[in-house]
């Protein structure tokens, strides 16, 4: 694998040319939503300029706008190891989230349970609590481990039983960056008899997301959180689409997956889906010992997107690795979660942080008059705020990077901590 330099995109986004009293700006808000690559921006112009229309005319450009839709569902499938049919579009991941669950909870009895983590985004949690309280459903809450911040299979284990219909995990923490371990969770939900959603919104831009090797039922993310417009994408297994009953218009189609989207779709996001695909794959870099060209690939292919993914995720560990390095050494600052630099890999490059100096929003706000935008407060990650005892104390610092961060992005942030903490 060839390394990724992010100097060979930055070009391709316009903000990140944006400066502060003549200094660039640091975007370090990625969690909250990533920049987006001119090719994103002109697919879409471009589909309102000369194809915009509904679905299902017969004239061209309603087709044309059908054939939108089938390529972002197919470079959607592509991203994720999915096939087109298992995929779904909305609004964003809360609104597909909550109508999934009010559909799944249809099939629930009163005393069934539920199981939410205190790890997650409110949007994979407050849905299932909402649902359950609709059905009479008993909802159990799995708290994260400390001090990683992450989800023990034993603790789960001893949660789940013949009663548990559905367990609702994340894949990564928006609030500290950890990664879960998926995998052994998911069997040990499905081995009691239990569906899976799994929330893959925070790690989406950072990581390799395969359905078929995780095996969880259903999983959402967003677009807007790498580098795409703003539009949701759910993937849940064919068998599920076909058996649940959506709350659907009368007339419309009643045929997976389109009978799972309701009203008109945003086609011009569909259109930034697919060249925010496109973007990705172009990230793979020639297969090494092979003298293919990047142009060569086809950016929609499976093995091109992986590729990709995994240049990312190398690139993303040393920026990990060069913040939590220099972290360690800012006196006051404490890193929440996976601290160590040798376990990057455990990781997203998503820092919560607290200063024995300033609150939150506070260093959010110093940052800025420097030029480096992060975020402060919950993020929606409500049970990870309570659990770390910080809801009174305005929560935590969020410093996310993205691949096109810089390594000398890194160190200025850090100086400015530095600064801050003196
Ligand atoms: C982990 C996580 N889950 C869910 C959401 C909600 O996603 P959306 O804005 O698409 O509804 C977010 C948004 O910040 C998130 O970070």
């Amino acid at each position: 694998m060839t390394v990724f330099d992010p100097a060979s995109v930055r070009p391709l986004f316009p903000p990140l040319a944006r400066a502060m009293s003549g200094r660039p700006v640091v975007f370090a808000d990625g969690p909250g939503g990533t920049q987006v690559p001119t090719a994103v921006v002109s697919a879409m112009t471009a589909y309102l300029q000369q194809s915009n229309a509904n679905t299902g005319g017969r004239f061209a450009t309603s087709q044309e706008t059908g054939a939108v839709v089938a390529r972002a569902r197919a470079a959607a499938a592509a991203l994720l190891n999915a096939s087109a049919d298992e995929i779904v579009f909305g609004q964003n991941m809360t609104s597909l989230t909550f109508s999934m669950s009010r559909a799944i909870a249809r099939t629930w009895k009163p005393g069934d349970e539920v199981v939410v983590t205190a790890l997650d985004h409110d949007a994979n949690v407050a849905p299932w609590m909402l649902a359950a309280e609709d059905r009479g459903a008993v909802v159990r809450t799995l708290p994260f481990t400390l001090p990683d911040c992450s989800l023990s299979v034993d603790a789960l284990t001893a949660l789940i039983g013949p009663r548990t219909r559905l367990v609702a995990l994340g894949y990564a923490s928006n609030g500290v960056g950890s990664i879960v371990d998926l995998i052994p969770l998911i069997a040990a939900a499905h081995r009691v008899g239990a569906l899976v959603f799994v929330d893959a919104v925070h790690y989406a831009p950072h990581g390799v997301i395969d359905v078929r090797a995780l095996d969880c039922d259903f999983l959402a993310c967003s677009a807007y959180k790498f580098c795409g417009p703003h539009v949701g994408i759910l993937y849940a297994k064919q068998k599920h689409l076909e058996a649940l009953t959506a709350y659907k218009v009368r007339p419309s189609t009643m045929v997976a997956p389109g009978k799972w989207e309701t009203g008109t779709q945003n086609f011009e996001a569909l259109a930034g889906l697919s060249a925010c695909v496109a973007y990705l794959g172009s990230l793979a870099g020639s297969p090494v010992g092979s003298p293919t060209a990047t142009a060569e690939r086809d950016p929609f292919a499976r093995s091109t997107l992986v590729a990709a993914m995994e240049r990312i995720a190398a690139h993303e560990r040393t920026l990990s690795a060069r913040f939590l390095e220099a972290a360690a050494r800012i006196p006051g600052l404490r890193v929440h979660g996976i601290a160590d630099p040798a376990r990057a890999a455990e990781r997203t490059p998503t820092f919560g942080i607290t200063l024995a100096s300033a609150a939150p929003h506070q260093a959010a706000e110093r940052l800025c008059e420097h030029g480096v935008f992060v975020w402060d407060g919950h993020f929606y990650a409500k049970g990870l705020v309570d659990q770390l005892g910080l809801a009174d104390a305005g929560g935590l610092l969020r410093i996310g990077f993205a691949h096109y961060n810089t390594v000398d992005e890194i160190d200025r942030v850090v100086s400015e901590l530095q600064a801050l903490a003196r």
